[in-house]
């Protein structure tokens, strides 16, 4: 692979700022938001580097002596592929050759049975119900890769957990997934009460107890979803007209989320130098400068990174390297 530091674009002519003043501010301001943030989420549109970007993110933050776990909670098998080895879906996996950086590939067809083993293990003893309500519903595999994922955002092994989401709209729905959790669990709470009471139930205590635990679990999940010094939600996208409307919404709906978006990272901007008087690489060049200065304008409160296109697929820790080295510097 060709080295990308030679390549880096930050601070694109375009973007308004000279490349050395942009580099520096946006450098630093990336290696900040990751050596300050526990939870580091990568989002965005499909196929523009969220996995590339969350897995190299993870390397850097090992590298730089922090424990952490990189969860890609989109079920695709891009992880295990960047990585170049088996990744498991629920328990995590040593990252080869590095120390302190694991992985965990959540598989939804895998994680009802954790799911239903968690729920199993707080009900046994009293026969509660809630677990058949729970595991029959329609979309009982995305809330049980649902629920494995909140377990790790009250994790107390890690320094840095780093998040490959699924393309926007899908982690939006799963996002919201903890709102409507705390909701359900509040009515579960109310409706047992009053179905206690008038069946002359004695003690519906044990169950009640076992549903405000479920409520204050995605409580807190909610509660760190939403905390900006523990959490940012970055998302990549391309200097193109679309995705920049989309990522424009994205930060929008987040936000209704309460969940703030530091930085966009801008992926495949191609090298000013790679140019060389190829007529459709310069147009396609000068397209994406167009949009590079729209987002700088649109998004100036926010860290922005742009990442140069490589001429071949990112793969494999040398290559991951490279990108961490653009991202967040030496
Ligand atoms: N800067 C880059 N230069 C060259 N190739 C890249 C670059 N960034 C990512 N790629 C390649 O683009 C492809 C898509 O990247 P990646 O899998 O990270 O995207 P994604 O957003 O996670 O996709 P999905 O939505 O399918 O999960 C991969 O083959 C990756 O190696
Ligand atoms: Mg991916």
């Amino acid at each position: 692979m060709s080295s990308v530091s030679g390549t880096n674009t930050n601070g694109y002519k375009n973007i308004g700022k000279s490349d050395i003043e942009m580099t520096d501010m946006v450098q630093k301001t990336m290696r900040e938001i990751a050596q300050q943030r526990k939870y580091l989420f990568f989002g965005g549109k499909g196929g523009v580097g969220k996995t590339t970007m969350a897995a190299a993110t993870s390397l850097w933050l090992a590298d730089h002596g922090y424990n952490t776990l990189v969860i890609a909670t989109d079920p695709t098998v891009s992880l295990p592929e960047i990585f170049g080895q088996r990744i498991d879906g629920t328990e995590p996996t040593k990252i080869d050759g590095v120390e302190r950086l694991h992985g965990l590939n959540i598989n939804p067809k895998e994680a009802p049975g954790v799911f239903q083993r968690r729920l199993e293990g707080m009900t046994s003893g009293f026969g509660n119900p809630l677990d058949k309500e729970m595991m029959s519903t329609p979309c009982a595999e995305e809330m049980a890769a649902f629920d494995q994922f909140v377990g790790y955002l009250q994790d107390e092994s890690y320094e840095r957990i780093v998040f490959d989401t699924a393309p926007t709209g899908h982690t939006l729905r799963e996002l919201s997934m903890p709102f409507d959790w705390s909701t359900f669990m509040a009515d579960q709470i109310r409706d047992r009460k009053v179905l206690a009471s008038s069946l002359g139930w004695n003690d519906p205590e044990e169950t009640l107890g076992m549903l405000r635990k479920e409520k204050e679990r995605y409580d807190n999940a909610i509660a760190t979803l939403t905390d900006s010094s523990t959490t940012a939600f970055n998302l990549v996208l391309l200097a193109e007209k679309l995705p920049l409307e989309e990522t424009a919404r994205a930060v929008k709906d987040l936000k209704g989320f309460g969940i703030q978006v530091p930085s966009l990272i801008i992926n495949l901007v191609i090298p000013p130098e790679s140019l060389q008087g190829n007529q459709l690489l310069t147009r396609r060049s000068e397209n994406q400068a167009r949009y590079l200065g729209e987002i700088a304008k649109r998004f100036d409160q926010k860290a922005i990174m742009t990442v140069p296109l490589l001429d071949r697929d990112v793969q494999g820790l040398e290559s991951l390297r490279s990108i961490g080295h653009v991202l967040f510097g030496g």
